[in-house]
């Protein structure tokens, strides 16, 4: 069933695990990562950028298409379909009215007091609809479609307990340390602040830039309170090198299916890959 993320992100906090928020892409992704959670029997999180969102055709579009996929496909695991770094009220209002069942607002460029009253006003909205929030504190490193992380800059404890008691969002992404696509090195992550805003939060945390984390780094994080890690790069990489290697191999071929299909596997099979790193296998 199409769910908002509260309830499981607060049973995967509860029991030491986190869910996966996978980037939809094209209609390929779609179908990869729900027959994906439907065989790890996980629950799982469809992440819309609003740059993919466009891509699509729009949030109509969107839902429209996972819905049809969850009835053609008998879909029995919870399901979000959730707004990835919504860029204003308008365009969460937007993602709520077209059927999104969770929305972040990612107003963590803006200042502070700014930042509280943009996402307080999605909250309000997209309470009233049993839509769940997630909201930004701090920089994450790199890029990802329209957003640009200048710098990586931690975030602030104190802002972020502020933030959760005045807003009254359902989870929390504190930027800390991690990074939009590849890593350059290492990541280095701020457990000890995760620690601090997880007990001083209460509320489910939320780890962008997924790919490229090292698994010892996600256990210490999902250990520390991360209920969701989101990931696209990996995803996108597995893709890509599919379609080159089958294209390469077959320098006749032009069906879209004959190579399409062999990525879908691809991504099918990483994200499987992360429900078990994850923990959520078997959890739905
Ligand atoms: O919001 C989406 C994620 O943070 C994706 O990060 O592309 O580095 O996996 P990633
Ligand atoms: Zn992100």
């Amino acid at each position: 069933p199409l769910v908002s993320m509260t309830e499981m992100l607060n049973r995967a906090k509860e029991n030491g695990y986190a869910v996966g928020q996978f980037n939809l892409n094209n209609l390929e992704f779609t179908q990869a990562i729900l027959q994906a959670a439907e065989e790890e029997k996980s629950p799982v999180i469809l992440g819309v950028s609003e740059g993919a969102g466009r891509y699509m055709g729009g949030f109509k579009t969107v839902v429209n298409m996972v819905k049809g996929l969850m009835e053609d496909y008998k879909i029995t695991v919870p399901v979000a379909i959730h707004l990835d770094h919504g860029s204003s009220f308008e365009s969460c209002a937007k993602a709520i009215h077209a059927g999104f069942t969770s929305v972040m607002i990612d107003a963590s460029h803006h200042p502070f007091e700014e930042n509280v009253a943009l996402t307080s006003k999605v909250v309000e909205l997209a309470h009233l609809h049993g839509v769940s929030v997630e909201a930004e504190l701090g920089v994450v490193g790199g890029q990802e479609d329209d957003v640009v992380g200048e710098g990586i800059i931690y975030a602030d404890p104190n802002e972020c307990e502020e933030l959760v008691k005045r807003t009254g969002i359902d989870c929390l992404a504190p930027a800390l340390g991690s990074v939009h696509g590849p890593y350059k090195g290492e990541p280095n992550l701020g457990f000890k602040e995760m620690e601090e805003i997880s007990n001083r939060t209460g509320v489910p945390l939320v780890l962008h830039g997924g790919t490229g984390i090292p698994t010892k780094d996600i256990q210490r994080a999902i250990s520390l309170g991360t209920a969701k890690i989101n990931v696209n790069t990996e995803n996108q990489i597995a893709s890509a090198k599919r379609v080159r290697e089958v294209l390469a191999e077959n320098p006749d071929m032009y069906d879209p299916r004959k190579y399409l299909g062999p990525a879908r596997e691809a991504i099918k099979e990483t994200v499987k890959g992360k429900m078990r790193e994850f923990g959520s296998s078997g959890k739905a």
